[in-house]
């Protein structure tokens, strides 16, 4: 491997908040430590296209507290052809570039152990509101987008309570449940349906709801996780086998925009720093990850092979607390 001299940061899939810190965490130790930093925009495809351009101190002032990515994303099918990795190779030899830091999700990482396997450097930063990624304990963007989502219970609460209805809230998160569980235990719900776990409609949802309004309720929420779906089906279904009228709200978007937490912006510098460590150390192909609450560096094949679960005492957890 030759010696690193010039590092590119991408920001790749989804966006998510916090992903602004982690770029300007990157580019200014980069800096620091004397190497030349290159931003690339929009993705893999920025890559492919010479869309690239050199970032110093002051391309990143002023971006710590604003969400989205100033470098912009993009989902690039070309890059997952041989001949889209070769063309994002030989961009970035014009360019200069010895390394790419890829803030981004799972896909993002594929997408770098191409390029990995080309001969370029590569190191992954966890940048997803989904918190879906193996290796990890923690993903930039993930306390943002349930902070949000619990300021939306929080409200959809007030008029649940005001008209007696129930509120089903679709959230945001792939194929998987992480936010929706959190969401539903911090938000009282009486129901959360996970992609993680086989539901029956009248067993998890229409029960606990009669229960409930045979112990007093009179208001409820229930989380449905996208990876489930299908919230309106649930509403309808909700108010046809117990009276209760109910909505239906699908969050969206507005899951993955807005300012930082507290905690997305610190591990994301945390994570921008340790990424440009491991690179003034030699080490390259690496997915920075929380572990045991430390910020390490795993290796991508490694990364990319460990499977989350979902906690099964959460569950249980969202259940005794809505009785
Ligand atoms: P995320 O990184 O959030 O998981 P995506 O799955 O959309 O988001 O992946 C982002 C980009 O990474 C894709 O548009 C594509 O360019 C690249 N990518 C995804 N999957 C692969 C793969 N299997 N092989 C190579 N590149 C991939
Ligand atoms: O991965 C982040 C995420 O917001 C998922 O929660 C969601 O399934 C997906 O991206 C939505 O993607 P798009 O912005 O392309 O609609």
């Amino acid at each position: 491997m030759n010696e690193i001299k010039t590092i590119g940061v991408l920001t790749s899939g989804g966006d998510a908040p916090g992903m602004n810190a982690a770029i300007r965490a990157v580019v200014r130790t980069g800096i620091y430590h004397g190497f030349k930093m290159m931003g690339i925009r929009k993705g893999y495809n920025g890559l492919i296209h010479g869309d690239i351009t050199e970032m110093t101190l002051r391309s990143v002032s002023d971006i710590i507290h604003r969400g989205g990515t100033i470098l912009q994303t993009a989902r690039c099918p070309e890059f997952v052809t041989e001949e889209g990795v070769k063309k994002a190779i030989s961009m970035a030899k014009v360019f200069g570039i010895d390394a790419i830091v890829v803030i981004g999700g799972d896909g993002s990482y594929r997408g770098a152990r191409d390029l990995s396997k080309f001969g370029m450097s590569v190191i992954g930063i966890p940048g997803t509101i989904d918190n879906d990624i193996g290796c990890t304990e923690y993903t930039i963007g993930y306390d943002t987008a349930m902070n949000t989502v619990q300021d939306a219970i929080d409200k959809i609460r007030d008029t649940a309570y005001s008209h007696e209805r129930c509120s089903v809230l679709e959230v945001m998160g792939r194929h998987a449940g992480y936010i929706a569980i959190n969401v539903g235990i911090a938000g009282g719900a009486e129901a959360v349906v996970l992609p993680e776990k086989e539901f029956d409609i009248n067993k998890d949802i229409i029960k606990p709801i009669i229960e409930g309004r045979n112990r007093g309720k009179k208001h409820y929420v229930v989380i449905v996780a996208e990876g489930v779906g299908g919230a309106i089906e649930i509403a309808k279904a909700i108010e046809e086998k117990t009276g209760v009228e109910a909505r239906a709200t699908i969050l969206g978007h507005i899951q993955r925009g807005g300012s930082p937490t507290v905690r997305d912006r610190v591990m994301a510098s945390m994570m921008g720093a340790k990424a440009i460590e491991l690179l003034k150390n030699g080490v390259v192909n690496q997915i920075v990850s929380l572990r045991d609450n430390k910020v390490v560096g795993i290796e991508i094949n490694e990364a990319l092979d460990t499977k989350k679960t979902m906690d099964e005492d959460m569950i249980n957890l969202s259940k005794i607390l809505s009785l």
